[in-house]
């Protein structure tokens, strides 16, 4: 009888905590919204205590999100606990995860505490969320360069005092899969008790053995696995929860367990979770990747044509990658037929949005002969990022540069107060020469801390598109793009991060910059 493993997606919280990033409220939602769809066991929605932001997105997916468990992390520390609680209490079933550091070097130099003050902290942080709920889950953090025989003693007071999930942490991605099988024997052999809990394993992607390590822990006795969509998260990220699912699917016959995902929604969770994120996945990623179905070398295409097996492991279908629609769209396509192939792409706008995202695919459609699903993913993903309330608006770019003479940019933006607002610029290269002309214009200091340029599909007439990053009064935002002309692409991926800054900062401070902006224009 194979055994059920326990998907625990922590995308929104672990996941967040990739450097560069931050997830709006409502991004959070519509992730949590598809991880629904995936049928994840647990969601972990967020660290509470560490924002305002964070508990008003986790009350939302509470209200919004039926099914999966919704987590909320704490340290061990009794308000981190009261805070983890308030936030998810109105979920349909509450856990309140609590971590502590585990590991000597951790004890000593992080938390300057003694193994036996780090023991009476854990069992009176399980202790206190029990009051709460009786779903609690305890991890100790940095357990795989801990003692081990200390992490018997420390999983030991956590399940006296009750929790329900006992979560083995790589928290480094240090181990080595036949370690990490051991440690998680090891607890499950010496804590009494243990069979009343789950036993999980959280592997970070530190060596490139996240997945690997994930499996082994699974194959010394864990029933739960952690993880994220696209493996995003701290440092190298955390294990990549659709290459976890596949290989229990692929590798059933070996691993014996199953997973309860439906693991046609990977695809989309997984191009939701690029756009939010703006972390591209790399070509040959595994299971997701533009690569992972595709055959280059003659004997490989042979092999496919004759028979799918001779060098697939996986059926694309069963990851919910497109295979092709019976609806191709052109320039003369209608908003109907784009408004079901974007459902078959599991995105579903109101109204409002279909109508932006429809202008946006005729300008591209004009430029194209078809627009294929990777184009339309690229325009949804920068449409979405549009608020309503939008400072500033790109009307015009036109640039000048060549290998003779200094590049010359001139733009026009849609200002706050709703009129037109001009200035010209001389750079570096192109792109500074547009960038510098738009801070003339809305006078909004920033740094740019990241520019890149993937062509989002094959052939001379692709889009580009542009993802960048600025770095403003402490905050991080990103913009996104895509256009036929790289140029205009930047031009807008930089509005929509000055605009997405200006959201974050209220709206009174923008209007300031943009009037002592307008005076000097
Ligand atoms: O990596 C880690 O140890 C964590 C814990 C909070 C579980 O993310
Ligand atoms: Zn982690």
């Amino acid at each position: 009888m194979a055994d059920k493993i326990y998907i625990f997606d922590t995308t929104l919280r672990d996941g967040e905590q990739s450097a560069g990033i931050s997830f709006s409220i409502d991004e959070k939602v519509e992730m949590a919204r598809q991880l629904e769809r995936l049928n994840v066991d647990i969601i972990e929605a967020g660290f509470p205590a560490t924002s305002p932001g964070d508990r008003e997105a986790i009350a939302r997916i509470c209200r919004e999100v039926r099914g999966p468990v919704i987590a909320g992390l704490a340290r061990a520390v009794k308000s981190d606990i009261d805070t983890a609680w308030e936030a998810v209490k109105d979920a349909e079933t509450p856990r309140i995860h609590v971590f502590i550091s585990a590991s000597e070097i951790q004890m000593a130099h992080q938390l300057r505490k003694n193994r036996e003050d780090v023991v009476e902290m854990a069992r009176a942080a399980v202790a206190h969320a029990r009051r709460y709920t009786s779903d609690v889950e305890f991890s100790p953090m940095d357990a795989s360069r801990a003692d081990a025989d200390f992490i018997v003693e420390i999983c030991q007071a956590a399940i006296d005092e009750g929790a329900t999930t006992i979560n083995i942490p790589d928290t480094l991605g240090y181990a080595i899969p036949r370690e990490m099988e051991a440690r998680v024997r090891h607890v499950m052999e010496h804590v009494h008790g243990i069979e009343k809990a789950r036993v999980s394993v959280h592997c970070h992607n530190d060596l490139g053995m996240a997945t690997a390590n994930s499996l082994a822990g699974m194959l010394g006795g864990a029933r739960q696995i952690e993880g994220t969509i696209n493996g995003i998260g701290e440092r190298a990220g955390n294990a990549s929860l659709e290459e976890v699912i596949m290989a229990i699917k692929t590798r059933a016959d070996y691993m014996g367990t199953y997973t309860d995902i439906k693991t046609e929604e990977l695809y989309n969770a997984s191009r939701m979770v690029e756009r939010y994120s703006g972390l591209m996945l790399q070509s040959h990623k595994a299971v997701v990747g533009k690569n992972a179905f595709r055959h280059s070398s003659g004997i490989h295409q042979d092999g496919v044509l004759k028979m799918r097996e001779t060098f697939e492991i996986m059926r694309r279908e069963d990851i919910g990658i497109p295979i092709g629609s019976s609806i191709v769209l052109t320039k003369v396509s209608g908003s109907h037929g784009l408004r079901s192939r974007l459902a078959d792409l599991g995105i579903t706008p109101n109204d409002t949005e279909l109508a932006r995202i429809y202008e946006a695919f005729k300008d591209v459609a004009d430029a194209k002969d078809e627009v294929d699903d990777r184009d339309l993913l690229a325009i949804v993903s920068e449409q979405t990022q549009i608020a309503v309330n939008d400072a500033w608006t790109l009307d015009l770019v036109q640039v000048s540069s060549g290998d003779h003479g200094a590049p010359t940019a001139s733009v026009r933006l849609i200002g706050p107060d709703g009129a037109m607002h001009e200035d010209a610029a001389i750079g570096t290269g192109p792109v500074d020469a547009i960038y510098k002309a738009i801070n003339r214009v809305t006078g909004l200091e920033n740094t740019l801390t990241e520019f890149s340029v993937k062509s989002v599909t094959e052939g001379i007439d692709a889009q580009g598109e542009v993802t960048i990053r600025i770095d403003t009064d402490g905050g991080t935002y990103q913009g996104r793009a895509a256009d036929p002309d790289i140029l205009v692409a930047s031009a807008r991926a930089y509005v929509h991060a000055l605009n997405r800054s200006i959201a974050a900062h209220g709206q009174a401070a923008a209007r300031e910059a943009a009037q002592e902006a307008m005076g000097r224009v």
